[in-house]
């Protein structure tokens, strides 16, 4: 017979947190699309118009980054919580294992189509970047760098970040644990219910940065010059981590450092539980309920004092990891003025430094984009790489 005590504890909820916000980016994400023109020509002006002629569509807008941010910091302590509970040890969590690692591929992809998506001078820097991000991979490399350049278009962006993405994601959000939650009495609705409530100091954290700290693209009235730019933390910016290394190694380095070791580490983290198959029985699996309540049965054979103690530790490393994001965030943000795009890429330098070119792919033209150095020194250090 199983008893389940559930043990309460604040670590255990954010993977819960993840979905609501995730439910949340998806609402605001609906009504962003009914604004949204995936053209060319037409992509900046119609995010402009829904920023400037609406108060709520700025505030949703806002919104929806600072989701995009959050959702990343809560599955950032989520992933730390289940290394540390040893959820990979439990050979009946491995599909959510499983699935948990395979969701960090398209979520981070969702940052990066919706990165693009304004098509302003930093989506286009931003997508000039991913295909020679990608093309330094060794062998696959070069044919996935021309892949990309020549698919390439607003509206396919545009659909894989609304449609494609988001489907991939909810199948994988499945497996992971709606399949799980379906099994129990209780059902998705508790689930939900409970970690909404949990979710509200999130709620408001997300609505009030989205009015103090919105989105710094907008032309300035009065132009600054290059350095004036006011340093606002612009939360989609902690993705150019992987992009760092491009700035001071050379291809097989940077390509190791951004891509390979990354990628590595989350291969490893994904077959863990291959790994340690043979110690399942050692845990005793019949006493172990049917995960997520595995480990917040108390288990046989532990001391209470030692469980405390370790707690507080863990605790303390989780709270350093839940830190990490917010760290990131300010790194990425402090050497670029974010206004430092318009001080010289404005309509008042003309058309050409107004808007992104029209022969935004071709190299031959605009050969700088090819150079992935150049490209990350222009971004963190404008007025010295230009
Ligand atoms: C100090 C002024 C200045 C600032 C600030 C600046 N740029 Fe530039 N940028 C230039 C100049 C000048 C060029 C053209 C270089 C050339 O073609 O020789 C350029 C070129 C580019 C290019 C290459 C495409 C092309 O047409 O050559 C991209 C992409 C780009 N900038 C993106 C950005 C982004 C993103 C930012 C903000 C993070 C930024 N720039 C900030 C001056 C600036």
């Amino acid at each position: 017979m199983k008893t389940k005590i559930e043990r309460y504890h604040w670590r255990h909820y954010f993977g819960g947190v993840a979905v609501i916000l995730l439910i949340l980016q998806f609402l605001t994400g609906i009504f962003l699309a009914l604004f949204y023109q995936p053209d060319l020509q037409q992509a900046y002006a119609s995010v402009q118009s829904l920023y400037r002629g609406l108060n709520i569509g700025a505030w949703i807008r806002d919104s929806h980054r600072w989701l995009a941010f959050f959702i990343f910091a809560a599955i950032v302590v989520h992933v730390a919580r289940s290394l540390f509970r040893k959820d990979f040890l439990n050979y009946q969590c491995r599909i959510s294992w499983l699935t948990g690692g395979l969701l960090i591929p398209p979520i981070l992809a969702l940052l990066v189509t919706g990165f693009i998506l304004p098509w302003e001078w930093k989506a286009y820097w931003f997508m000039e970047m991913v295909p020679n991000y990608l093309g330094s991979v060794p062998l696959a490399g070069p044919v996935l760098k021309a892949f990309l350049i020549d698919a390439f278009t607003l509206s396919r962006n545009f659909v894989a970040h609304a449609v494609i993405l988001p489907v991939i994601t909810y199948i994988l959000i499945d497996f992971h644990i709606l399949a799980v939650l379906r099994k129990r009495k209780a059902g998705i609705g508790k689930y939900i219910a409970k970690h909404a409530v949990i979710s509200v100091p999130f709620f408001v954290a997300i609505a009030a940065l989205a009015i103090y700290i919105p989105m710094p693209t907008e032309d300035p009235d009065v132009i600054p010059m290059p350095l004036e730019g006011t340093y606002l933390p612009a939360p989609e910016w902690y993705i150019l981590f992987l992009l760092r290394p491009f700035m001071s190694f050379e291809a097989p380095m940077a390509a190791f450092l951004g891509i390979g070791l990354p990628l590595t580490v989350l291969i490893i983290l994904i077959l863990l539980p291959f790994f340690f198959r043979g110690s399942n029985k050692r845990r005793g699996d019949a006493e172990i309920g049917s995960w997520p309540y595995s480990s917040l049965l108390s288990r046989p054979g532990r001391k209470h004092g030692k469980i405390k103690l370790a707690g507080v530790v863990v605790s303390f490393v989780i709270v350093f990891v839940a830190a990490m994001p917010f760290g990131l965030l300010y790194v990425e943000t402090r050497e670029s003025p974010t206004l430092g795009c318009n001080s010289c890429h404005n309509v008042s330098m003309g058309a050409r430094m107004g808007t992104p070119p029209k022969a935004f792919k071709d190299r031959n033209t605009t050969p700088l984009v090819d150079d992935s150095q150049w490209m990350v020194e222009h971004w963190f250090y404008p007025q010295v790489a230009w």
